[in-house]
């Protein structure tokens, strides 16, 4: 293991504690999965706030995980760390033997020091092979992809998972080089990208290589498809009052979490009956106002910060949720609000739509 690089400041560390303190801090023992452990920033402040807490750390780059062994070594007796995607989490949980958690933290997308590597291909501004996977043990390198995929769907990864405007020229201007010579670099790479992009294009939005080795990344690690069956299966885990933070630095990654949590706040039940029925009722409600935004201070001090956008949501008793701010409720609210002129809700929206599609994300506050 070498040296660390860089300096790794853990985002939006101190609101995530907040939000996961009610459910770590119950008094007994509680159990909480860092399910992205990188370099154990948040991991180590969890442990250090909440003595009885036992943590479960996943993550699939194995020096990462190395690392966070150094870092977390006086919590020895109340950490294990294991090498998962973290769509394995009910495997590793039922190895461990914990059926249920109290905490899930999800702090999305590659670490400072898989970023810093000269190595591992993650970075435009430094030359080494192709590679970008964060579990160097197996899958697809960035080489291969860029080497063998047709050009629609080099166009579709550059285009969709790094909303690169100019992914049909990237594509184009890939396969013409890979047509003569085997492209095996990050620099190369990044050049080609520059020489493909319009130069007026060229002078905004940060380096124009950015967004093609952001696309490469998500789709070498399958990043994806993997939080899409790990979001459910996190929050199946959580006890009553347990809570998930994800913190996502993609649209896309937002989007899926949005959606995860979506299913959870609302209602299954048909929606115009006075009661909720046995089993239709919200089993989440929201922590996070939409989606929360960094605050000016942070990203000043930590540039990484700049993207995120955090959610979270708590589980609670189905019982008692019949007691509180339900769908039902709002839906009752909101027909009232629509016979009162001069209100939005009054401008003949469709209540029940907005309710039911998930976009009415109404948190309750920590
Ligand atoms: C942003 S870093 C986490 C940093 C961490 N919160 C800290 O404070 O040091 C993200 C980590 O998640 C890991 N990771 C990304 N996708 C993963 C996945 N599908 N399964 C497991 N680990 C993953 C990466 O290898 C990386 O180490």
């Amino acid at each position: 293991m070498g040296e660390l690089r860089g300096t790794h400041v853990p985002v939006l560390l101190e609101r995530c504690l907040e939000l996961l303190a009610p459910a770590l801090g119950r008094g007994g023992r509680t159990v909480h999965v860092d399910a992205t452990l990188g370099l154990a920033g948040h991991a180590e402040a969890v442990l250090a706030a909440h003595p009885e807490t036992i943590l479960i750390g996943l993550d699939r780059d194995t020096e990462a995980l190395a690392h966070a062994r150094v870092r977390l070594a006086r919590f020895a007796d109340r950490i294990h760390l294991e090498h998962a995607v973290y769509d394995e989490l009910p495997e590793v949980l039922a190895r461990l033997g914990y059926p249920a958690v109290d905490g899930v933290l999800f702090d999305l997308g590659v670490s400072s020091l898989q970023l810093d590597a000269p190595d591992r291909g993650f970075a435009y501004a430094q030359d080494a092979p192709l590679d970008m996977r964060m579990d160097q043990t197996r899958g697809v390198t960035a080489e291969e992809v860029v080497n063998t995929y047709p050009h629609p769907d080099l166009a579709r990864v550059l285009r969709v998972y790094g909303e690169e405007k100019f992914a049909g020229r990237i594509a184009s201007a890939i396969i013409r080089e890979r047509e003569r010579v085997r492209i095996t670099s990050s620099a190369r790479l990044a050049e080609l990208v520059r020489e493909s992009i319009p130069a007026p294009a060229r002078r905004t939005g940060g380096h124009p290589a950015k967004r093609t080795f952001q696309a490469l990344r998500i789709e070498v690690n399958r990043e994806l498809a993997a939080l899409e069956t790990a979001l459910p299966a996190a929050l199946d885990t959580l006890t009553v009052g347990g809570r998930l933070v994800v913190l996502s630095y993609h649209s896309l990654e937002d989007r899926l979490t949005k959606q995860a949590l979506a299913e959870r706040v609302r209602s299954t039940g048909p929606i115009d009956l006075p009661v909720e029925l046995p089993g239709s009722g919200p089993t989440f409600r929201l922590l996070s106002r939409g989606a929360e935004l960094p605050g000016e201070e942070e990203v000043a001090a930590n540039p990484r910060a700049a993207s995120v956008r955090l959610r979270a949501a708590e589980r609670i008793d189905p019982e008692q949720a019949q007691h509180g701010r339900t769908d039902r409720e709002r839906y009752r609210r909101r027909v009232k609000a629509m016979h009162q002129p001069g209100t939005a809700a009054g401008s003949g929206r469709d209540p029940q739509r907005s309710v039911r599609d998930g976009t009415d994300e109404e948190g309750e506050g920590a």
